[in-house]
């Protein structure tokens, strides 16, 4: 949710500042911006909208310095305008951000008029307050540190002073930071990708952390402006690469890779037919689970509360994080709490497993991004391991989450005495059957196009499901809504005639996710009560469920026979799909949706 980046170095600038941007798009494309130095001077070049509207703007009035910050937005203060856009300028300071700084209004109304605001943001007052304490004769380094101490909220910045050029002013506080090496140069990110081109050697800024960077030195200080060492990281290239290969979208080209990182996923967790332990994770030390996560995480959640109920018997509850931070939740003292989150950042999920923490539960962080702040606070952290994500709409790190929980739920079972060896090797093959599984899915894709095109032509959609199909109905839901727009809403089966069924009428698509398990019978009856109220129904199923109640749907989307448990990991490849091809039918930004960011790190 937004992105930072800034290079202070020996070769101009402004080209890697706006590559660096284009690979930070997918946390915020309302408007972006880049301040260099350039001859002593700040020089500003801003543009609402795409990193190719700035590059427009750059192409028709050049600026360039050996040193600079650059940023592209997901508004929350303010509207996406072009004085809303980062960098904010004030005086000899120019300022990017990332977060919130939450008591903007008090600092703003302090300076009693004093000071000409020319943005709805609450980022200006930062470079105004830096501004104002250099003014009044202080060093840039203790004007920042002055600065930092006013601000209350979660954020990262970058800052850079017209008369000091060759230092970058960095600092962590609830949103992350990275600083990279390079040679005669470093680098700020939000992230190890904005800066995959220039560096693989990262050092993430801790929790009240700020930096001081030159082109060939990095100074790090903690929250009390003591001087510390931080660990330099290299990162991997596979977990930078971003490339779309051969196909059209990110999307696209994350549900196609699912076949291997399905796989990918399930290494770590499994050897050979036996379940593997995560280091120093051992089930009979708790007697509650609680998972916590934020959207298409959280529906990873909602489907593994059903694994962890029937394969281990565990008790487990499941909640969204933005509610579970503010209801004061009981927590049994021999509790574990999961947070799952691609990220690793979502501002509520963080703030979930901190609460957790505080209240005495052992954490288990398992996310996408090993270098995360979540990895870094749990007690345990555990990989997803899908590789970079960049489509906003989740989908690899959806069904690696699956994948990773479903193991994770066997592993209880085992621990727990409430599955035999026998049953654990049932049920890892099952889970070694997926990626071939989604291989098989994948064919559907001709079939899902032809359905897609007429789905874009409804308002509304309804997807059902029984079971941990019912969060897969939610999921489903989800997709369709954040890039083609159009409403849909996922329902339990069984809870549909409890109101909602008052809108079915003649021609409403509806998607019932009813593979042939114990509850199918159950489903298709509530597919039946859909369809004699006139609804369009998609089946989503396999060979059995077919061939018993394909014929009462106007449409069939058919995956071979499977395991059961797994289900819900296979399944999801003909959900994303459906959103896929709609979203395209209707020419939205499938990798882009309006409104959306990737990595949610405010509130
Ligand atoms: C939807 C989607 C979001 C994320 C949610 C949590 O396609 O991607 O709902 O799942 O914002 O993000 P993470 O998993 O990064 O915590």
């Amino acid at each position: 949710m937004c992105g930072i980046i800034g290079i202070v170095g020996n070769r101009p600038v402004a080209p890697r500042l706006v590559d660096g941007l284009k690979r930070l798009e997918y946390r915020g494309y309302d408007s972006a911006g880049i301040a260099v130095i350039e001859g002593g001077d700040l020089k500003r070049s801003r543009a609402k909208g795409k990193i190719v509207e700035l590059e427009a703007e750059l192409s028709r009035a050049p600026i360039d310095g050996l040193i600079g910050i650059a940023h592209t937005r997901w508004a929350t203060h303010g509207k996406p305008t072009v004085a809303n856009a980062h960098p904010h300028i004030s005086g000899r300071v120019a300022v990017v951000h990332n977060g919130i700084i939450e008591n903007y209004e008090t600092l703003r109304a302090s300076f009693d008029g004093a000071r000409n605001f020319e943005s709805d943001t609450d980022t200006e007052v930062v470079a105004h307050i830096m501004d104002a304490a250099l003014s009044a004769g202080m060093t840039p380094k203790d004007a920042f540190a002055h600065t930092l101490k006013q601000l209350h909220g979660a954020f990262a910045l970058g800052v850079i002073v017209g008369d000091n050029a060759g230092h970058i002013y960095a600092a962590r506080r609830g949103s992350p930071l990275a600083i990279g090496l390079g040679d005669g140069e470093n680098y700020i990110g939000s992230d190890a990708i904005a800066l995959a081109a220039l560096s693989s050697d990262m050092v993430y800024l801790e929790e009240g952390d700020s930096a001081i960077i030159t082109a060939n030195s990095v100074e790090i200080f903690d929250e009390n402006g003591t001087a510390v060492s931080r660990d330099t990281t290299r990162i991997d290239d596979a977990a930078i690469a971003t490339d779309k290969g051969p196909f059209a979208h990110y999307m696209l080209k994350e549900v196609h890779e699912q076949v291997r990182t399905t796989g990918q996923t399930l290494s770590n967790y499994a050897d050979g037919e036996s379940v593997k332990a995560p280091e120093g994770l051992d089930f009979t030390a708790f007697d509650r689970l609680t998972l916590i996560a934020c959207g298409t995480a959280s529906y990873a959640g909602h489907v593994a509360k059903y694994w962890f109920e029937q394969i281990a018997q565990m008790p487990c509850e499941i909640d969204i994080a933005s509610e579970f931070r503010y209801r004061s939740p009981v927590l049994s003292p021999r509790g574990l709490a999961m947070v799952i989150s691609q990220s690793g950042e979502t501002a509520d999920t963080l703030a979930a497993l901190r609460y957790c923490k505080e209240k005495g539960q052992t954490t288990i962080a398992l996310v996408n991004v090993m270098t995360s702040t979540m990895a870094r606070e749990a007690d345990i952290a555990i990989p997803i391991d899908a590789g970079p994500e960049i489509g906003v709409a989740s989908t690899k790190a959806f069904t690696s989450q699956l994948m990773a929980l479903y193991a994770l739920s066997v592993l209880a079972g085992k621990q727990r005495g409430g599955i035999d060896v026998a049953a654990e090797a049932d049920l890892m093959k099952a889970a070694a059957a997926v990626p071939a599984l989604v291989g098989k899915s994948l064919l559907l894709d001709a079939q899902i196009k032809t359905l897609a095109a007429d789905l874009a032509g409804n308002r509304s959609a309804f997807y059902l499901g029984r079971g941990p199909h019912f969060p897969l109905a939610l999921e489903g839901a989800l997709k369709l809504k954040e890039i083609s727009y159009i409403h849909a809403e996922g329902y339990a089966a069984g809870e549909l005639k409890h109101g909602p069924i008052a809108l079915i009428e003649d021609g409403t698509p509806v998607i019932v996710i009813a593979p042939f398990d114990e509850l199918f019978e159950k489903t298709v009856s509530n597919m039946q009560e859909v369809l004699s109220r006139g609804a369009k129904v998609t089946l989503i199923t396999d060979a059995k469920g077919a061939k018993l109640a394909g014929h009462m749907a106007h449409a069939v989307l058919t995956v071979p026979d499977m395991p059961q448990t797994v289900a819900p990991i296979v399944l999801s490849v003909p959900v994303q799909l459906l959103a896929y091809h709609t979203a395209l039918a209707l020419g939205t930004d499938v990798d882009q949706p309006r409104n959306l960011a990737k990595s949610v790190t405010v509130e």
